[in-house]
């Protein structure tokens, strides 16, 4: 378990409704135990002909509460709830989301949660027809303007053999939003318009091919997450499939031309962080074919020429209280690299990856970057794609402020 996982020493309740899909929250709950989490299961009496509460006592942290009179604590919905960091329903049922939007506490888990300040997220799943019902739609709103985090349901097979939407969220997904909730600093970019972009950029050689690069998009999509759940408002132009994230407005783009026209269109919007971390082509065909070019006419003679370089363009634009974040992909030297790009291309700082590493740069879910900025340099350790951004941007915020880039 990583120092650094936002779940260690955590409380969590994990409340389990009454539906098929309950067995998944046995997964969920050996995960977020795995990350550190104090979990305390919560069954509800409908649960538990889906499962059974001895599942729950092996594999969580202490054992599974069904009661709400229990020997041990006289007061166990308000103890757990007050105690909890987070609460988690999973699955939530309609019957489940209609109780709890309408306040009733007639079980352990409905008691708890009113009984509780802790935020809530709620993982929906239930029947195509069910979800789509007015009553669970309206629950559903009072809920979230409640500021209950509800994980919409999923697409795919339901029980008995139809499909739909309906399914329990992953559980990938439902530990990304708990994560969200327990990022340190959350509020840090509230307020704040974020551009990121992320992803290679392809470009045409004829219908069929393209010039491409290793970017999987991974590190683009880490600080684009972690600035919406830090509050900023983001638009994440990107040439790969974007994050299922609230908070993120996505332009898609594929060549470095359409991405330059899709930031350029949008320089007055006011961003107060740009982060380019897409890896744009430098060069594109001169002439690109209609049609494909076939193998018998041999070879084809490409000629290259360069694409507008984006990051400099933004430099040369940059307002004053704006912060532009660029990035360096090197094979050799880093530092005075990026140094150069800092300089050449205008911008605050540039986060330097050797891609050469077999644990850091293209497509691995880590990186070890060095960030570049005025005469300074900070080499962060080798960490998750996910945590760097974090880490970087909080660095990048209270730089702002400190040096009165952004008012304090
Ligand atoms: O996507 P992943 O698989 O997670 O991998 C992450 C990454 C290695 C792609 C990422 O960490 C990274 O280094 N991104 C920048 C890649 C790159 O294009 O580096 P560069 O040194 O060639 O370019 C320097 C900077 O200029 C970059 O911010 C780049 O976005 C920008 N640029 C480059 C060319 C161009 N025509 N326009 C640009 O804006």
């Amino acid at each position: 378990m990583p120092n650094s996982s936002p779940f260690l020493g955590k409380r969590v309740v994990l409340g389990v409704g009454g539906g098929i899909a309950a067995y998944k929250s046995v997964e969920l709950m050996r995960r977020l135990v795995d990350a550190g989490a104090f979990v305390s299961p919560v069954l509800t009496a409908a649960s538990l002909k889906f499962v059974g509460a001895t599942t729950f006592s092996a594999l969580g942290s202490e054992r599974a509460r069904i009661s709400l009179f229990d020997d041990d604590d006289p007061i166990p919905h308000t103890s757990l709830g007050k105690q909890a960091d987070a609460i988690i329903v999973a699955p939530a049922t309609a019957d489940l989301i209609a109780r709890y939007a309408a306040g009733l506490a007639d079980d352990l888990l409905t008691t708890t949660l009113i009984a509780t300040r802790a935020p809530v997220v709620i993982v929906a799943a239930m029947h195509t027809e069910m979800w789509q019902h007015p009553s669970v739609v309206d629950n559903i709103a009072t809920l979230r303007r409640r500021g209950v985090v509800v994980i919409e349901p999923e697409v795919g097979r339901l029980a008995g053999g139809d499909t739909g939407v309906g399914r329990l969220a992953s559980t990938e997904r439902v530990l990304a939003a708990v994560e969200g909730l327990f990022l340190e600093g959350r509020g840090l970019l509230l307020g704040k318009k974020v551009l990121v972009t992320a992803g290679g950029t392809r470009e045409s050689i004829d219908p069929v091919r393209y010039i491409g690069n290793r970017s999987s998009g991974k590190q683009g999509i880490a600080f684009a997450t972690a600035a919406a759940r830090f509050g900023a408002d983001v638009t994440l132009v990107c040439t790969i499939a974007p994050p299922d994230e609230p908070g993120i407005d996505v332009v898609e783009v594929e060549s470095a031309q359409q991405m330059f026209d899709a930031v350029s269109t949008r320089v007055a919007d006011g961003f107060d962080l740009v982060v380019m971390a897409a890896a744009v082509a430098d060069f594109r065909c001169k002439d690109v074919s209609p049609i494909k070019i076939k193998k018998s006419q041999g070879a084809p003679q490409v000629v290259l020429e360069p694409t507008p370089d984006i990051l400099a363009y933004l430099g040369s634009v940059k307002p004053k209280n704006q912060i532009l974040i660029g990035f360096a992909a090197e094979t050799g030297e880093l530092e005075s690299e990026a140094r150069r790009k800092l300089k050449e291309k205008k911008a605050d700082f540039v986060v330097a990856n050797n891609v050469l590493e077999h644990d850091a740069g293209f497509a691995v879910d880590t990186n070890r970057v060095t960030l570049v900025y005025d005469d300074s340099v900070l080499a962060f350790e080798l960490d998750d794609k996910r945590h760097i951004a974090i880490k970087v941007l909080s660095f990048v915020a209270e730089w702002a402020r400190i040096n009165g880039v952004w008012p304090k």
